[in-house]
């Protein structure tokens, strides 16, 4: 039986991958290199360092341009959030956040962001979160499992007793290669890999998902 849930956090919860895209962009258009909406598509869920070499298309820098740059944009992305508020969260998130609780269930923030406390604190949703898993907890990033594993292991459950809620292809991957129940949130054609599919959170209940996610049970 399912008992915790674990949420990436950009894209899920709230709309921050606009927010990472705009900085990308900002910094890209400074250095002279085209980068469009569609191509920020491929850094979903990607950490900050990959994000970087991938949007530098194979240009080479010393290592100390690459950690200003990555410095560069993380500014950008904090003039960013700190505009957010309460009203950021994406429909439907808080309430299935809430009714998971409710339910006696667990939930954790798996993130690959380390802004992802500073962002649910803004958003006024940390206090929903039993454990939280973020940019600082573990080396290799998604697609491999290693974030998720982390966040299972916090709430103490195994992997077949949770499933995780992701946005990114990469993080879909990460889910089913770390045994887990994935729900993906966007086109068939970015998480379709997932065992349910949604647009949104918006009309997501806990208990239909529990069901759907039960056919699937070993
Ligand atoms: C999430 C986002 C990515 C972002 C990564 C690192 O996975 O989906 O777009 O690059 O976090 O975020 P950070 O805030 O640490 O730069
Ligand atoms: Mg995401």
């Amino acid at each position: 039986t399912i008992q915790g849930f674990i949420f990436d956090l950009d894209g899920v919860l709230t709309d921050t991958a606009e927010y990472h895209y705009r900085a990308w962009k900002r910094l890209a258009d400074e250095l002279g290199i085209p980068f469009t909406r569609e191509e920020n598509e491929a850094l979903r869920g990607i950490p900050r360092r990959e994000s970087l070499l991938l949007l530098l298309k194979g240009r080479t820098y010393p290592e100390a341009v690459l950690s200003e740059l990555m410095d560069r944009k993380n500014g950008y992305y904090l003039e960013f959030i700190r505009e957010l508020s309460p009203r950021d969260v994406l429909p439907g998130a808080r309430e299935l956040l809430q009714e998971i609780r409710a339910a006696g269930l667990k939930t954790a923030l798996g993130s690959a962001s380390k802004n992802a406390r500073e962002v649910i604190e803004r958003l006024g949703i940390a206090e929903l979160f039993d454990a939280v898993a973020d940019g600082y907890s573990v080396t290799r990033q998604k697609p491999a499992p290693d974030l998720f594993l982390h966040a299972a292991a916090l709430l103490n459950l195994p992997p077949s007793a949770c499933v995780v809620v992701e946005d990114a292809e990469a993080g879909v991957e990460a889910a089913l290669a770390g045994g887990f129940y994935v729900v993906g949130i966007g086109p068939q054609e970015r998480v379709g890999r997932a065992h349910i599919v949604l647009p949104s959170l918006a009309e997501a209940r806990l208990s239909d998902l529990c069901q759907q996610l039960l056919h699937y049970a070993a």
